[in-house]
């Protein structure tokens, strides 16, 4: 679980300036130290203006061996998965490194015997729960892809992503507890399978006894089909480059990117990062909050810790639920040391009365790491003074869905941190701050800021967008020649020390979660009484951004908060909850450029009560909008 550790800062310096000059050996002998059938021909091959990159080409393996099997023999009894249920009366559950590998292939049969094979993609739509790992790593065990879609997106948002991947299988669960809620997850599913024709079977884990509806012939039970099935399962033997999984994020259009992730270099690229990163130790409880229906749970509660036979806690509920002592409770109750979660989180806690906190043991924490979004320096403080009590090296960990695994980030208790910066690069990572000209800006002893682009590959890479090579390069390699973009904003300090400012394009980050805007204008254009509308992000305190839509209405209809409820609802039942506007300000026109595009920036300065400077409105076709807005804005 340590063997791929830096230890000292020098050793750090040390395996960059390498990783710089020899990419290859460096990477060559890090692979190495995995569980392969056939060793890789060629280390990298690359061209960023196909864009092609490629990685232990020739290599065969099955990334499950490396989570399981290798782990059997000295790690079999280890507990691998925690599993800590929404309700804290409920049991949790502890699954050993050897009962995992059992549960996963004994699933995998299950797939097979419902015509999953190599290639096929299978979606999961699933909670919280164990049985979301197992099929994960089920699919892996047999080389089908997994499309996992996180269970708070709406039926329509499922269909379009089981669509644009034709999926062949969807797995689900019943029901799904939230807090004090219970979300029925089939009925959202079978919605969404009304139009996903290439869904042959759909199987369901039974999270609760409710009665569930079940379509004869397509659906079945989880248990049902596991009687029937073989309990053991050779891993599929497969190429470095095979697809290992797709992960919809989203862009600019309003269709998902498909972000394709393949074998070899992913694994290699979480597993180091994982361990160099966190820096556990044998006996470690490493707690990571977030979904698995995000990249983040996909590389760093399943795959980088497994790979590093570590134990990884999965938790079911919500921050708030009994209370706001929740996560300070299961830290304690299961003597967590590495917690990782997300500025989103940290603010909503922060909010509360600090005795949620201090009612609880949280002596047992080493380091806390934080992701998604930038953290606000007072977050910041809170989370170090309060949660770490001054005594946790705080990891705040850039990366995104298209980097696979952390890209620029402390090593805890080696690299020295700064209060909202992400700080240096990982070996392999070599970023580049761009200036507004599209230069790279290289003197590192001087401060800067720019945007953020990275100019050689990492394994983790991802390779395309699923079905639309032209687009994946489009929106991230044509912005500069040779140069993967990345869409951020960054400051460099003097010491070469990043900080991430948020985005520069249409996403943004709302609670941890990426929205592309023109997805949620999309959705309010389908009202009937909207002719037009646009949305943009704002400053909120505990989100980090909200969302302000501006929507014009058609001359017969009027505006009204009922109207504001109908258009909320569309934008919650087309995409999910979380891309609800929390604000709707209906406007009789937009300001637009002479090419008709709308002038986005002018909205976000007015939605975010910021309108000293609009900045030159003069190549407006219809400036006298602005005023208009500006006066009726909802600050
Ligand atoms: C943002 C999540 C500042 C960034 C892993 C990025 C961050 C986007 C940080 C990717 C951080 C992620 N500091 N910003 N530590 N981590 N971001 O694909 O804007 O859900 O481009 O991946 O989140 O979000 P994604």
């Amino acid at each position: 679980m340590e063997n791929l550790q830096l230890k000292t800062f020098a050793e750090y310096k040390k395996a960059y300036k390498k990783s710089v000059k020899h990419p290859e050996t460096f990477w060559d002998e890090i692979a190495d130290t995995f569980t392969w059938h056939k060793k890789w021909d060629k280390t990298l091959e690359w061209d960023f203006s196909k864009p092609e990159v490629k990685w232990f080409q020739g290599g065969k393996l099955n990334i499950t061996e490396n989570c399981l099997d290798r782990h059997l023999e000295k790690l079999g009894n280890k507990t691998a998965i925690i599993w800590e249920p929404n309700d804290p009366d409920e049991e949790s559950r502890y699954i050993s490194y050897r009962q995992l590998f059992v549960k996963v292939s004994h699933f995998a049969n299950v797939l097979k015997n419902n015509g999953i094979k190599k290639g096929d993609k299978v979606c999961l739509y699933m909670p919280m729960i164990p049985e979301l790992a197992i099929a994960m790593l089920a699919c892996a065990r047999i080389g089908a892809v997994h499309s996992i879609v996180f269970a708070g997106f709406s039926s329509a948002a499922i269909a379009r992503r089981i669509n644009d991947s034709e999926c062949k299988m969807l797995i689900t669960a019943n029901e799904v507890y939230r807090g004090s809620k219970k979300v029925n997850l089939k009925e959202i599913c079978d919605k969404a399978l009304e139009e996903t024709p290439s869904i042959e079977s759909v199987i369901v884990y039974r999270r609760t006894v409710e009665p569930t509806p079940m379509k004869e012939g397509r659906d079945k039970f989880w248990f049902d089909e596991l009687q029937k099935a073989e309990k053991e399962c050779p891993a599929e033997v497969m190429d470095a480059e095979d697809m290992l999984f797709i992960l919809y994020t989203s862009g600019s259009t309003g269709k998902p990117k498909g972000m394709v992730h393949t074998v070899g270099g992913y694994m290699v690229g979480t597993t180091y990062t994982f361990q160099n990163v966190f820096q556990l130790q044998k006996n470690d409880v490493y707690w990571c909050t977030a979904d698995i229906g995000w990249i983040t749970g996909h590389s760093y509660i399943i795959y980088g810790p497994l790979a590093s036979g570590a134990t990884t806690v999965m938790f079911e509920g919500v921050p708030s639920y009994p209370d706001y002592g929740r996560f300070w409770e299961i830290c304690e109750k299961l003597n967590v040391t590495h917690f990782y979660t997300a500025p989103t989180a940290i603010r909503a806690l922060a909010k509360q009365s600090l005795e949620f906190v201090e009612k609880h043991d949280l002596s047992s924490l080493k380091v806390l790491g934080s992701v998604g979004e930038p953290i606000n320096e007072e977050a910041w403080h809170w989370y170090n003074d309060n949660i770490g009590k001054g005594n946790c090296p705080v990891v705040d960990t850039w990366w995104q869905t298209e980097t696979g695994a952390i890209m620029i980030s402390p090593l805890a208790g080696i690299t020295p941190t700064r209060p909202t910066f992400a700080t240096l690069p990982l070996p392999g990572v070599q970023p580049a701050l761009m200036d507004d000209n599209g230069e790279e800006i290289t003197n590192l002893n001087e401060k800067a800021e720019g945007r953020l682009a990275i100019k050689f590959p990492w394994p983790s890479i991802a390779r395309t967008i699923y079905g639309d090579h032209e687009r994946y390069k489009e929106v991230y390699f044509s912005t500069y020649e040779n140069k993967y973009f990345t869409g951020d904003g960054s400051y460099r300090d003097a010491s070469g020390n990043y900080r991430i400012t948020g985005r520069v394009d249409d996403i943004v980050i709302v609670s941890g979660h990426n929205l592309g805007t023109a997805t949620i204008e999309n959705a309010i254009d389908e009202h009937e009484g909207v002719v037009e509308s646009a949305v943009v992000g704002f400053p909120h305190d505990v989100k980090g951004n909200a969302l302000y839509a501006y929507v014009i209405l058609y001359d017969n209809v009027e505006p009204s908060e009922e109207l504001r409820k109908e258009i909320r609802e569309l934008v919650s039942d087309t995409v999910g909850p979380i891309a609800k506007p929390d604000k709707i300000q209906f406007v009789n026109n937009l300001p637009k450029t002479r090419s008709g595009k709308i002038m986005r920036r002018i909205l976000r300065k007015i939605a975010s009560n910021d309108t000293s400077n609009l900045g030159d409105t003069s190549t407006l076709l219809n400036p006298e909008v602005v005023e208009e807005i500006k006066e009726k804005a909802l600050v």
